[in-house]
């Protein structure tokens, strides 16, 4: 067998076989297929697409390209969540206390942003100390006594996704289902959780644009995960304006203490909430937003919040005390240019300005500054009078601050008439 021969194939249409997937990642994984010639397969691949066959088996072979984390001597009941990512996405550390209160083992393994804002992992080190870095063997043992643990994904899981990850990102061949269905699924896969909860967005903020495309990716994940002998379902959700009111690291993770304490937004109570009653349904509970709300209000979510915290080393008293996370020096306030009520807050726009202000990366290199974001004072369907207080701008970079602004006063909308309000889940694939 040769890679020329499986490009000829897929440039002409053919379906691979099972050799030739495997033959292929094999020689991705071990470097002995050039970068241009799985260039080329990709782009055969982004032009002839794959069938759903096809998709299992990549998904398998990047699976098994790498270390398979073995969680089964914890219990055969542990739930993954994944986003695939959005404006002011903080649901991942909501979710991982709320349901580590409940009793449910969650495993998570997550990356560091690449878009606009941070990842999971950058907003968490926004906490002094808090190491995300761990062994394996950490990793389980934080799961086994705290119920919960969250670190920085290591590349000898799925590394042939890694490998194709960046040759994609270079190539323009991002952007096609069976090829983002492969490479989020192997690396879930590969992270050992029996059961995994995808939480897909669409929108002007997400890189999936509709709600028919997020629904063909998502029931092909679905489909994907399940013949490969996993409990999966996707939630679907609208990403066209930031969820919450913070966006960037620092200021993200006290919006999350914040919900824990009982001061919670309405967009984030429900992608949350459906999300954790799609992970207890799985483990085999039924549970209602009531019981939820108990988990918060009695204090437990909070106080499983500040054990993980301390299980990685964190410095927990940021829950009390703001003023330990790191501060931005310019604190500079957006004002409403005219009276009305919020009818839109374009998501892009707003994680455009907040990388411009420092909050996110451009390149895998770049530092972020955990400091910098925006928040939204006011929020759609909110009133709102001229000159009022619409956002707020923390930043560190007093140039980065006057084309932040241009672009979140264009990302507002403000109406004559109050929107009514909407749900941003759009459907559950189960
Ligand atoms: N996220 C991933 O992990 N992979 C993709 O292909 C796209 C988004």
């Amino acid at each position: 067998m040769n890679i020329i021969d499986i490009i000829e194939n897929k440039k002409h249409g053919c379906i691979l076989s099972e050799s030739e997937i495997k033959f292929f990642i094999e020689g991705v994984t071990k470097g002995t297929i050039e970068d241009y010639q799985i260039s080329a397969l990709l782009m055969a691949i982004y032009f002839q697409g794959m069938n759903l066959e096809e998709t299992i088996l990549m998904t398998k072979y990047m699976a098994e390209s790498g270390k398979m984390l073995d969680l089964s001597e914890i219990s055969n009941n542990i739930t993954d969540k994944h986003s695939t990512g959005g404006v002011g996405d903080k649901i991942t550390l909501i979710f991982l206390p709320l349901m580590a209160a409940a009793g449910l083992y969650t495993a998570k393994l997550s990356g560091r942003g690449l878009g606009h804002t941070g990842g999971t992992i950058d907003k968490l080190e926004s906490i002094p100390n808090f190491k995300t870095n761990l062994s394996i063997e950490e990793f389980k043992n934080k799961v086994k006594f705290h119920k919960t643990a969250i670190a920085a994904q290591t590349p000898d899981l799925a590394p042939a996704d890694g490998k194709l990850y960046a040759l994609r990102d270079v190539t323009s061949t991002v952007d096609i289902i069976p090829l983002i269905a492969s490479s989020v699924v192997s690396k879930k896969i590969a992270s050992g959780a029996n059961h995994i909860i995808l939480d897909v967005k669409y929108g002007n903020g997400a890189f999936i644009k509709t709600p028919e495309e997020a629904q063909k990716l998502s029931e092909i994940m679905v489909q994907t995960g399940k013949s490969l002998n996993r409990n999966i379902c996707a939630v679907i959700s609208a990403m066209n304006q930031p969820l919450g009111r913070a966006i960037g690291n620092s200021l993200e993770v006290i919006e999350v203490i914040e919900f824990l304490k009982g001061n919670i937004e309405w967009d984030l109570k429900e992608l949350t909430y459906t999300l954790c009653k799609k992970a207890l349904e799985k483990s085999g509970r039924k549970e209602t937003d009531k019981y939820l709300d108990e988990l918060i209000e009695s204090g437990k979510a909070l106080e499983k919040f500040k054990e993980l915290i301390e299980a990685q080393n964190g410095d927990s008293s940021v829950i009390n005390d703001y003023n330990k996370f790191p501060s931005a020096s310019i604190k500079y306030e957006i004002k409403a240019v005219k009276s009305g009520f919020i009818s839109n807050i374009e998501a892009l726009k707003i994680a455009k300005a907040c990388k411009n202000l420092g909050a996110g990366r451009e390149k895998k290199t770049d530092k972020i500054d955990y400091s910098a974001g925006v928040y939204l004072t006011k929020r759609y369907s909110e009133a709102v009078k001229k000159g009022e207080t619409i956002s707020v701008i923390y930043t560190n970079k007093k140039e980065a601050i006057k084309e932040a602004e241009n672009l979140i006063l264009s990302a507002y909308k403000i109406s004559d008439e109050k929107p009514s309000k909407s749900n941003i889940i759009y459907k559950i694939i189960d």
